[in-house]
């Protein structure tokens, strides 16, 4: 059994204390100081997109996105269901609509045939989630939306620095979102963004986030119904640190991540999920692999990751439940419109979540190649053991 730790998360050093110290001392820590704006550039030429409108979590960067491209109470959302909660609490939270379709059992990305499949006249909007951190199949989804006057608002909350077809993500729909929670590749422990070519939508989004005021008029001038959504200026000061270590970072993890995949080839019944040809880089927040329970004398998921944690390596079961099942989607009511997911059957999402997939956080791709080894090395000894008659 590893005795030794995987590399923890968040990394940061004496930059991210200078910075924070500066703006303690200016005494800016909200409105009225320049981090904010800062960061929202930097971050817009790194992803190379127009405009970035900072706010204080992934969650609110949907919910304001969603206004932002016009989606209105009653509206259809068409969302997937293996992602975290807030790609459809959100929709509901604006009083909108989520419509569930199902993923791709290669990729576990939202599968276009399945999109495609509960459009309606009602559909406004597709939430495409970028899931481990690579991107779902843009080009498809892409043309679903532009041939039906759909919007598209990308939920990158696990996608920082993903590209497709050698151009970074961010800026191919309406809006994307991003997450700066303590997870994610790029943090502040807490945080959220906006990113978009689309000026309009990036200024209404501003807005929503910024009480509905306008820049460059009155104060207590209220223009569109928003909400206090501002990001502080110790957040964007520890994102502008992270930024730069951002690159670095990825190289790491794109090394290990190749490796792994590799070695894993020796673990049949454990595969890594796939990416598009177009995914010319890959964000690795999670490394999401598919487990068949055949190929380990029929030891189910759960047990199965409960075993190889006790081999000291930090398997995670990911999402367990599809959203389609959760409690509070399920339970929540609309007055004006019959939400009822009772019905809702989404075979390769349920597969994904009950039987298959797992992952390692991007932290443990942090690693070093040793660290992989012992990662191959404790699946083929549960492998070998889980075989052997009791
Ligand atoms: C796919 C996805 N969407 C949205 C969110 C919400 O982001 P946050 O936790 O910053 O509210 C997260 C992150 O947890 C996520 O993983």
């Amino acid at each position: 059994m590893r005795k030794k730790p995987f590399p923890s998360w968040p990394i940061f050093g004496k930059a991210e204390e200078k910075a924070l110290i500066e703006v303690l001392r200016s005494g800016k820590w909200g409105i009225g100081g320049e981090k904010n704006a800062e960061f929202s550039q930097a971050y817009a030429k790194w992803l190379g997109v127009r405009r970035v409108v900072t706010c204080t979590n992934g969650t609110a960067a949907i919910e304001i996105a969603l206004r932002a491209v016009g989606v209105k109470p009653a509206d259809e959302v068409i969302v997937p269901s293996y992602t975290f909660v807030a790609t459809a609490s959100s929709v509901l939270s604006i009083g909108a609509v989520p419509v569930f379709a199902d993923i791709e059992p290669e990729t576990y990305m939202m599968d276009p045939d399945s999109v495609e499949a509960v459009i309606t006249p009602k559909t406004k909007a597709i939430i495409p989630v970028y899931i481990g951190g690579g991107p779902a199949d843009l080009d498809r989804i892409l043309k679903i939306a532009r041939d039906r006057d759909l919007r598209v608002v990308e939920d990158a909350a696990q996608a920082h620095g993903a590209e497709w077809n050698g151009k970074r993500i961010g800026g191919d729909g309406d809006i994307a979102i991003w997450s700066f929670q303590s997870s994610k590749n790029l943090t502040a422990g807490e945080g959220g963004a906006m990113s978009t070519n689309n000026e309009e939508i990036g200024e209404d989004a501003w807005s929503i986030m910024n009480c509905g005021r306008r820049k460059d008029r009155q104060w207590y001038e209220h223009f569109i119904l928003g909400s206090n959504f501002r990001m502080t200026e110790f957040q964007a000061a520890i994102l502008l640190k992270q930024l730069a270590k951002v690159e670095g970072q990825m190289k790491i993890r794109d090394k290990n991540a190749a490796y792994l995949a590799k070695r894993l080839k020796e673990v049949e019944g454990i595969a890594p999920l796939e990416a598009y040809p177009q995914t010319t880089r890959h964000a690795h927040h999670l490394f999401i692999m598919r487990y068949d329970q055949n190929a380990f004398g029929g030891v189910p998921k759960e047990k199965f990751v409960k075993t190889v944690n006790k081999e000291g390596i930090p398997l995670a079961p990911g999402y367990t439940i599809p959203l389609h099942e959760l409690p509070a989607i399920r339970n929540y009511s609309l007055p004006y419109v019959n939400l009822d997911y009772s019905t809702t059957k989404l075979p390769v999402t349920e597969r994904a979540c009950k039987e298959e997939g797992m992952w390692f956080h991007q932290s443990v791709l942090l690693g070093t190649r040793r660290d992989m080894d012992d990662i191959v090395d404790a699946l083929l000894k549960v492998k070998k053991h889980s075989n052997e008659p009791a």
